[in-house]
């Protein structure tokens, strides 16, 4: 009988998803989080046929060079800029993401970032938590209201327009800038307004970032960008760390040229320009925008399917769902080589 496909998976996800895999898979599940080196990587990556891999996987051209088997790289995340889909097209490896399972828990973390930072919770709660609250002042605390006030989204995908639709339990108008004009219907569904984006910083009072990370995207908010926003303005990002240029955003907010924000994602985080560590104003959280139980297993049962998919099982067999490069898959359908016994 011949040997089953091999499948990675860089990190712990959820058992029964990734159960689903093994009538048809040998499984290589990692029991822990690791932050694995190209090399280890590439190492990891050489041996199987398919891989299940989260957003500290950067795999590219030197990741995927002796991987000579593999097929399928799926990404647990919407966002794929920790892939080279360039490099994964020319060597004939499909990818995909997660796109759309996650749209709600984004949109419902992004509000409560919004509201957090507007009326100052991460630092309430650190001041209560240091035994301070001694008593209370009756015009200590005084954050923003929102209600009212104008949404700008930037970058209006389907996470923008989940959010867009939550103003309106806030009486909010929403302005949005996006590559592309919506359609005029999607546009009411959402009760959102196109304008440029000079327009968007200048009229928003609170501002939420949602576009992907692209060469085109990066600093797309720097110290131009928030010279042009109100000082009374909220900025939040749940999109990818490097839109904002996090050295220009912490010198507004410390020389209360902006009054707060509220961000999910940093450049190169795990690590925080230590700027922002020092500000009172702005809350943060370390990229949990989708991390609910729900979510997260519903986006490790989306990898799964392509993976079950890309090798013509389960409900799309043949057609992966969330195929990043479809032209890749011409390619990549070619006959393999029998897989060598495990040593
Ligand atoms: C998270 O940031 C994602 O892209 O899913």
């Amino acid at each position: 009988m011949a040997a089953k496909p091999r499948v990675w998976v860089s990190r712990p996800t959820f058992d029964s998803e990734v159960a689903r895999l093994e009538p048809h898979f040998e499984v290589h599940a990692e029991p822990e989080e690791t932050k694995f080196t190209s090399a280890e990587l590439a190492a990891k990556l050489a041996g199987c046929d398919a891989a299940i891999v989260g957003l500290k996987e950067r795999v590219g051209a030197a990741e995927v060079a002796g991987a000579k088997r593999l097929r399928i790289v799926a990404n647990l995340a919407v966002g794929y800029d920790n892939l080279d889909l360039a490099a994964l097209t020319a060597a004939g490896i499909a990818a995909s993401n997660t796109a759309d399972v996650l749209n709600e828990s984004v949109a419902d973390y992004a509000w409560a970032l919004l509201l957090g930072a507007a009326r100052r919770m991460g630092a309430a709660e650190r001041w209560l938590r240091a035994g301070q609250w001694h008593a209370t002042e009756f015009k200590g605390w005084l954050g923003t209201d929102v209600r009212g006030r104008t949404l700008g989204v930037l970058g209006m995908g389907r996470i923008g327009q989940a959010i867009a639709r939550r103003a309106q339990g806030f009486g909010m108008p929403v302005l949005y800038h996006n590559r592309s004009r919506l359609p005029e219907a999607v546009e009411r569904a959402c009760r959102a307004r196109y304008v440029d984006k000079p327009a968007l910083l200048r009229e928003s009072d609170c501002l939420v970032l949602v576009l992907p990370l692209t060469p085109e995207t990066h600093h797309a908010i720097g110290a131009a960008e928030l010279a042009q926003m109100k000082p009374t303005a909220v900025l939040v990002n749940v999109a990818r760390g490097g839109i904002v240029d996090d050295a220009a955003l912490a010198a507004a907010l410390r020389e209360g040229r902006l009054a707060a924000a509220g961000l999910d994602v940093f450049e190169g985080e795990p690590r925080v320009h230590p700027d922002l560590l020092a500000l009172d104003n702005v809350l943060l959280s370390p990229h949990i925008a989708s991390a609910t139980t729900d979510t997260r297993r519903a986006m490790t049962a989306v990898a799964v399917d392509n993976v079950l998919a890309f090798f013509g099982h389960g409900p799309h067999a043949g057609h992966p769902p969330n195929l990043l490069n479809p032209e890749a898959l011409a390619l990549a359908r070619a006959p393999l080589p029998a897989h060598p016994k495990l040593t």
